[in-house]
C-alpha cells in the first residue's frame, strides 16, 4: 500500500485534496497528515475521515527538523505532496518573517528530510520516491490588462508581495534539489483556488460570509484586479495528475482559464445567493449592491493573473471541469449546509482579524 505524507492537510487545499484522494483510492492508500493547526488549519474539515485505519494525523510543524525526520523514520514514505504553508497575502504584508519562517525554512527541513529517507548509499535515489512542491502563480508576478498575456511554466519569477517572494524561494530550492542531487520532485503552480473548507480571509467565503450577514464586502482599489478561480478539487485532480503521470522535474502550471475581475466575482456571488436563498428568508433584503464598499488598495497589489495552462493539458490530458457558475453555486450550497463550520471559524481570533485588517480601510 503507498503511503502519502502531506503537509497541511487541515487547510483549505489539503483537506479537499485528502477527500479527493480517499474517494478516488479508497483503502488502497495510507495517509498521514502533518499539520501545525495555526489559525488556517482546522480538524474539522475531517471530521468524516479521522476514524479511518488508513488516516492518521500528526500534529507537527514543518520547520521542527527532528519530529519531521520521525516520521519518515517510522513510515516508509512513498509521496509527499507539500500544501503546508502560510498562504495569505495580507498577512504577509501585516508580518512577513512567519511567511519565512514556514514557507522557506519549512520548505527546506522538508527536502532534507525527505533527502535523507530516500536517499541510497550512490546518491540515487530509491525507486517511486516523489515530492510534489505545490506552489503559486503568483511566483511570475502580475499581467497588464491584456487578455492575451499569460503566464507560462517558463515565465521569469518576479514575485511582489512577502507571500509571492517566499513562495518563489521555496520553488528555488526544490529546483536546487532536483537540479543538484536528482532530488525526485515536481512542482505545480496553480491560480486562486476556491471552493468547501476555505477560510474567509479570502476573497469568495469571506464576501460569502459578509453579505449573508449584511455586512459590507470590501473591495481593494478599483475592483479591476483579475484572478483566475479555479474549483479546488480540480486542482486536487491536477496534482494527483502530476504524481501519477508527470515528468519528474517538469513545473506544470495549472490554471483555470475562468478570469475574472474581483468585482465581477462579488456580482456573481450576490445574484447566486438570492437566486439561491429561499423567498422566505429575510436575509435576502440585504443582499444586493448597496453592500460593495470601496477601499483601499492592498499594497502592490497585483493587477492580473492568468495562466495559460497548456503544458498539462497537452502533456497529462488534464482540464479545469468545473464551470465558475456550477463550482460558485457549490460552493455557496456548502457554506448554506455548514454554518457552523462558519461560525466556529469566525469566532474569537478571526474578530480581532477582521478589525485589526479592515478597521482603516
Ligand atoms: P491554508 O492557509 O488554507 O492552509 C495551510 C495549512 O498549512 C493549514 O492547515 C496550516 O495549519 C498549515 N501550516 C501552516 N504553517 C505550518 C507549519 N509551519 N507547519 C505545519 N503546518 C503548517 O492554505 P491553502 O489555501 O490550502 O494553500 C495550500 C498551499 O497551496 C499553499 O502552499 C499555498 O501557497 C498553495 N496555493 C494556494 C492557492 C489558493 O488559492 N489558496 C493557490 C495556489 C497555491
Ligand atoms: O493566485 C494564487 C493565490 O491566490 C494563492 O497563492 C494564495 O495563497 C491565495 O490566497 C490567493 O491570493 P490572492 O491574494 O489572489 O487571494 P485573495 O482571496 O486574498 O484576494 C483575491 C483578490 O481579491 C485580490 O485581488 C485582492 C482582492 N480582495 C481580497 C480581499 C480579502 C478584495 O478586493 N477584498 C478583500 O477583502
Amino acid at each position: 500500500m503507498r503511503t502519502y505524507l502531506v503537509t497541511g492537510g487541515a487547510g483549505f487545499i489539503g483537506s479537499n485534496y485528502i477527500h479527493y484522494m480517499f474517494k478516488k483510492y479508497g483503502d488502497d492508500i495510507r495517509i498521514i497528515n502533518v499539520d501545525a493547526l495555526t489559525y488556517a488549519g482546522n480538524l474539522e474539515n475531517l471530521k468524516d475521515i479521522e476514524n479511518k485505519p488508513n488516516y492518521c494525523f500528526v500534529k507537527a510543524n514543518i520547520c521542527d527538523k527532528e519530529a519531521i525526520s520521525k516520521i519518515f523514520a517510522e513510515n516508509d514514505i512513498d509521496r509527499v505532496v507539500h500544501f503546508a504553508a502560510e498562504s495569505h497575502v495580507d498577512r504577509s504584508i501585516k508580518n512577513p518573517e512567519v511567511f519565512v519562517q514556514t514557507n522557506v525554512l519549512g520548505t527546506a527541513v522538508m527536502l532534507n528530510c525527505a533527502k535523507a529517507a530516500w536517499e541510497n548509499a550512490d546518491g540515487s535515489f530509491k525507486e517511486g520516491k516523489k515530492f510534489l512542491h505545490v506552489s503559486t502563480d503568483e511566483v511570475y508576478g502580475s499581467l497588464p490588462d491584456d487578455e492575451n498575456a499569460f503566464f507560462y511554466e517558463t515565465t521569469p519569477y518576479d514575485p511582489h508581495s512577502p507571500y509571492s517572494a517566499s513562495k518563489a524561494s521555496s520553488d528555488m530550492l526544490v529546483k536546487a534539489y532536483m537540479d543538484t542531487y536528482k532530488f525526485p520532485a515536481n512542482i505545480t503552480n496553480c491560480s486562486n483556488n476556491y471552493g468547501p473548507y476555505q477560510f474567509p480571509e479570502k476573497l469568495i467565503p469571506l464576501i460569502i460570509n459578509n453579505a449573508l450577514q449584511g455586512k459590507k464586502l470590501p473591495v481593494y482599489g478599483d475592483g479591476k484586479n483579475v484572478r483566475d478561480w479555479l474549483y479546488v478539487e480540480d486542482h486536487a485532480k491536477a496534482i494527483d495528475m502530476v504524481q501519477e503521470k508527470g515528468k519528474l522535474f517538469e513545473t506544470y502550471n495549472i490554471g483555470g482559464h475562468n478570469e475574472k475581475q474581483n468585482i465581477e466575482i462579488i456580482n456573481i456571488i450576490l445574484e447566486t445567493l438570492q437566486e439561491m436563498l429561499p423567498d422566505s428568508d429575510p436575509r435576502k433584503a440585504h443582499i444586493n449592491q448597496d453592500l460593495i464598499t470601496y477601499v483601499e488598495d492592498r499594497k502592490g497589489h497585483d493587477r492580473r493573473y492568468a495562466i495559460a495552462p497548456d503544458k498539462i493539458k497537452r502533456d497529462l490530458g488534464w482540464e479545469p471541469e468545473t464551470y465558475f457558475k456550477e463550482g460558485i453555486k457549490k460552493t455557496i450550497a456548502w457554506f448554506f449546509e455548514h454554518e457552523d463550520w462558519m461560525k466556529n471559524v469566525t469566532s474569537g481570533d478571526y474578530q480581532k482579524y477582521y478589525e485589526d485588517m479592515y478597521s482603516n480601510r
